[in-house]
């Protein structure tokens, strides 16, 4: 048999690695990490970092690059679908190179494998001599709403988990909304939730506003553009919540 690990790492903080997550980077004899280009070097870093603190030797590290994704396509579902399938062959291909008989591979994913997360999906059909474990890890969800001091649910209700372009073309789904992916700033004009906005939670760049939309959007609009400017990439997570 072998076994293939998928570990959550955390949001961006090193220290949100559980115990759980360090031991399993301990058993592992090789390490597939997917490179996503030069604006997301930052991610990969953390990776390799968190390799070099806590893999026991010998160990391997074998790198790919993600395949590219059509983003000028009209047709965004076939767009996804066709990446995500270019995704799975890389993935069976680098487990099928480089993953020896008893041995356990590991892809380290960003947050909670089971968050926003195609890692699951691109390794459906594995051969049945790969047996996969997940090790949850801690959302930028929870990373947010922690660093906000708040509660994801309020007494008894329920919280919708949505993207920014499905908030974008639908509107608001719920009164209690956390949104990821959002590179549109979906949350302007709905001017009756306030906003508890995150960026690069965990990390030294953090950046926390909250307050009603009404008030806060231009001061997110102003820092997002700036830190982008400055960083090449953003990524942030806000809940809304209906006054
Ligand atoms: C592909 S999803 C991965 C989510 C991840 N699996 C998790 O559990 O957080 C990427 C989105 O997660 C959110 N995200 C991940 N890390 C973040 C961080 N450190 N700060 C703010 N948002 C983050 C952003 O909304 C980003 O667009």
């Amino acid at each position: 048999m072998k076994r293939l690990l998928l570990i959550g790492i955390g949001a961006g903080d090193p220290d949100h690695l559980t115990l759980q997550a360090v031991k399993a980077i301990a058993a592992t004899d090789v390490f597939f990490i997917v490179d996503k280009g030069a604006e997301k070097r930052d991610l990969t870093d953390l990776r390799h970092q968190m390799i070099k603190d806590h893999a026991r030797e010998p160990h391997r590290v074998v790198t790919a690059t993600d395949p590219e994704r059509d983003r000028t396509a009209t047709a965004y579902a076939e767009a996804v679908e066709d990446w995500r399938e270019r995704r799975g062959v890389l993935y069976h291909q680098m487990i099928d190179e480089a993953l020896g008989e008893n041995q356990v591979g590991a892809f380290l994913i960003w947050g909670d494998p089971g968050v926003y997360d195609s890692t699951l999906a691109a390794l459906e059909g594995l051969p049945a001599d790969i047996e996969i474990e997940v090790v949850p890890g801690v959302s930028a969800v929870a990373a947010l709403t922690a660093r906000h001091r708040i509660g994801l649910t309020r007494v008894a209700r329920p919280v919708h988990l949505t993207t920014g372009r499905r908030l974008a073309d639908e509107g608001p789904s719920a009164d209690d909304m956390v949104v990821m992916l959002d590179a549109r700033l979906a949350f302007e004009g709905l001017d009756d939730f306030d906003i508890y906005w995150g960026a690069y939670l965990g990390t030294p760049d953090e950046i926390l506003v909250a307050g009603p939309v009404a008030e806060v959007a231009p001061k997110i609009r102003e820092l997002r553009a700036e830190a982008r400017e400055r960083k090449g990439w953003i990524m942030d997570t806000y809940l809304l919540r209906r006054r």
